[in-house]
């Protein structure tokens, strides 16, 4: 059965911590259906990074909803990479930095700037379907998505990817410092009042911590595919929805 409601488009929803591979998950499976896919993190890093070079902070609130109407933020598909431009400008790097995870994790506590972000993810949901990564995607966004996951990993295995990344992507990182700024951001993230990370009680709990991409996409297909009971068709026309 599948039980979506509204717009009947089907969702599937990836969340858990940082460095547990929802990215990489989300992508793969969302290539494999034939699905969008929506990179929450993404909008909540480009709007604190917004919100700071405007100067605004948290705890202003006409400030926010402001800078929620200058701010326009599009994600584009460059040489097959995805990168966020705000305004005009490209800026993917700053905003994926450890330092653009932080800033993003004290906005996303607030909950003027959760509700602007809400009405645009919830806006992703498009046909054929979406594969959606965050940290309340199954508890609050698409509380009725189809299926259902929870990536986790052990704090020193989530800290040593996100490493791995970072340092991939150019950016010097100290493994001790980076565990540490982890393991604070997902305890401000699972103790806020607002959309805290949590597992969903009809979520699938993945651990990935000794797997490879390959087998946690397996195991996370499977899990979809006893959700949907039916094999999705496949989409000609993929693509990143923001
Ligand atoms: O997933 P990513 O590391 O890019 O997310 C950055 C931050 O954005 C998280 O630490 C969290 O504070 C916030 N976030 C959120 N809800 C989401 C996605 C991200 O609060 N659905």
């Amino acid at each position: 059965m599948i039980k979506n409601s509204g717009l009947n488009v089907p969702v599937v929803t990836i969340d858990g911590p940082s460095g547990t591979g929802k990215g990489t998950v989300a992508a793969r499976v969302a290539g494999r259906l034939g699905w969008h896919v929506l990179d929450s993190g993404a909008l909540y890093r480009a709007f604190a990074y917004a919100a700071r070079i405007k100067g605004v902070n948290p705890d202003d609130l006409q400030g926010i909803v402001d800078c929620d109407a200058d701010s326009a933020i599009i994600f584009e598909s460059i040489a097959g990479e995805v990168r966020i431009i705000l305004a005009g400008e490209d800026v993917t790097d700053a905003v994926r930095s450890e330092e653009g995870g932080r800033a993003a994790s004290v906005y996303a506590a607030v909950p003027a700037v959760r509700s602007i972000l809400l009405a645009r993810q919830r806006a992703a949901r498009k046909p054929p379907g979406l594969v959606a990564d965050g940290r309340d995607m199954g508890t609050v966004v698409f509380s009725d998505a189809d299926a259902k996951i929870f990536l986790d990993a052990s704090p020193k295995v989530r800290a040593e990817r996100r490493y791995k990344q970072l340092k991939e992507k150019g950016f010097d990182v100290n493994l001790a410092r980076l565990e540490k700024e982890i393991a604070e951001r997902d305890h401000k993230d699972a103790t806020r009042t607002e959309s805290p990370l949590i597992l969903a009680e009809d979520a699938f709990r993945v651990d990935t911590s000794h797997k490879s991409i390959d087998e946690v996409v397996e195991q996370v297909m499977g899990c979809i595919r006893s959700c949907l009971r039916v094999r999705p068709v496949k989409s000609t026309k993929p693509g990143i929805v923001t």
